[in-house]
């Protein structure tokens, strides 16, 4: 069993904080470029210590997330990091701008009928959730299969692992992280066979073995797209809210929408924070910190740590000095996020292509349910309905 489901962190049980939490941005980019001192390995680890029941379901699914990317801190991670950054190259990026914009137009058309008879629409499910979903496999070579699974498996392995679930919840969490670890395999194994290239089949290729591209597979297939549709989601809900000082037509501009999306990157990102564990004794900014000690890094802007009492984590005198620059958002480093520039042009298109379409709506639920973890951040839904 990998040490990703084994060593967990001890949160609100031992009552302690489990975090030095650095909320100062010229803090946060220096820790980011210290890997020798601060290392990514608890990156992926589970917040909430994973119960014997949860744990025997993800052993039954063979379930392992031996480090390979983001939580690599060996000198294995510079030649993976350059498989998959190969997949993205900032051309292959642009090359997709196209097909960005006829599936956000596709699905705003549809949103704008059913707005048209007189229904109400959540953005979050007609607009947001399956572009970034459908671009990235499209662009990784996988089959566009199963996405509806895709999504409802993303969300619960964000919870699983960066949640605070109770026994019973995390036990179904996990059977959903099993289905979603064999269906994986299953693909994982086709694609290596294929005749076509992709992803799973040059990480073969580059020697890895089917674990550890499971283990690959399970946080690029998530990341690479769940993290996009909370970003649009949040995006159009302040947009709807009418709160980011640009107007719903103004978005349906290419420049306003970008502007909107880097606002909402700088000050409420889907990904709000990350973690790193120092690797040995060092200092950083006068003070020691002991090896081992475990850091939550503010990223961007978020809630005021809504989830800190849940997490146990101590907040007050970390104020942060001021507002976080936009580019801090993917991370910073060897580490930096490789989907930055997909994930902003997914949001900008996306944004842009539902404000033309969709023309004198207004938010019917002004206070929706959030999708709070420590790491992920979103509204659940954004309901419009007719203006
Ligand atoms: C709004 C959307 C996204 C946000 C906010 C985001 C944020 C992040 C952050 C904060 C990190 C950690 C960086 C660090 O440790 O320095 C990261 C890593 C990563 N992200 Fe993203 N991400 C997003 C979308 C994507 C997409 C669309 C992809 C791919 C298609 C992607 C692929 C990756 C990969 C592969 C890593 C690990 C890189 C490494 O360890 O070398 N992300 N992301």
């Amino acid at each position: 069993m990998s040490a990703a489901i084994t060593t967990e962190v001890g949160l609100s049980e031992s009552g302690v904080c489990p975090y030095r939490v650095l909320r100062n941005p010229d803090t946060v980019r220096e820790v980011l470029h210290r890997p020798q001192d601060f290392s990514p390995a608890n990156a992926l680890l589970a917040v909430t210590p994973l119960s014997g029941r949860a744990l025997r379901v993800l052993q039954k699914a063979r379930f392992a997330l031996p480090p390979v990317l983001a939580s690599n801190d060996t000198g294995t991670h510079a030649g993976i990091r350059k498989v998959v950054a190969g997949f993205f190259t900032p051309a292959k990026v642009s090359a997709m701008e196209p097909r960005v914009r006829a599936l956000a137009r596709e699905s705003a058309a549809r949103a704008a009928q059913r707005l048209a008879s007189g229904g109400s629409v959540d953005l979050v499910q007609a607009v947001a959730a399956d572009p970034p979903a459908i671009v990235m496999l499209e662009m990784l070579g996988l089959p566009v299969r199963d996405v509806p699974a895709l999504k409802a498996w993303s969300l619960d392995s964000l919870e699983l692992f960066w949640g605070w679930p109770d026994e019973d919840r995390q036990l179904e969490l996990a059977h959903s992280a099993a289905d979603f670890y064999s269906w994986l395999r299953e693909l994982v194994l086709e694609s290596v066979a294929s005749p076509e290239n992709n992803l799973f089949k040059a990480l073969a290729r580059h020697g890895l073995s089917t674990p550890e591209i499971c283990s690959l597979g399970y946080f690029l297939l998530i990341a690479g797209q769940e993290t996009t549709t909370q970003l649009i989601s949040t995006t159009l809900f302040r947009l709807a809210e009418g709160s980011r000082g640009i107007s719903w037509c103004e978005a349906a501009t290419a420049p306003k929408a970008r502007d909107l999306v880097r606002h909402v990157l700088a000050t409420e990102s889907s990904v709000p924070t990350w973690r790193r564990v120092a690797s040995q004794d060092t200092e950083l900014d006068g003070q020691r910190i002991r090896a081992g000690e475990e850091i939550l890094l503010e990223l961007t802007g978020n809630h005021g740590f809504p989830w800190a009492e849940t997490a146990g984590i101590e907040t007050a005198g970390t104020e942060r000095p001021g507002p976080t620059p936009f580019g801090l958002a993917f991370g910073s480093g060897i580490h930096r996020c490789l989907g930055a520039k997909l994930a902003e042009l997914e949001a900008a298109v996306v944004v842009h292509e539902t404000a033309a379409a969709l023309k004198g709506v207004r938010l019917r639920d002004s206070n929706p349910e959030w999708l709070r973890l420590l790491s992920f951040q979103a509204p659940r839904t954004v309901v419009v309905a007719p203006g």
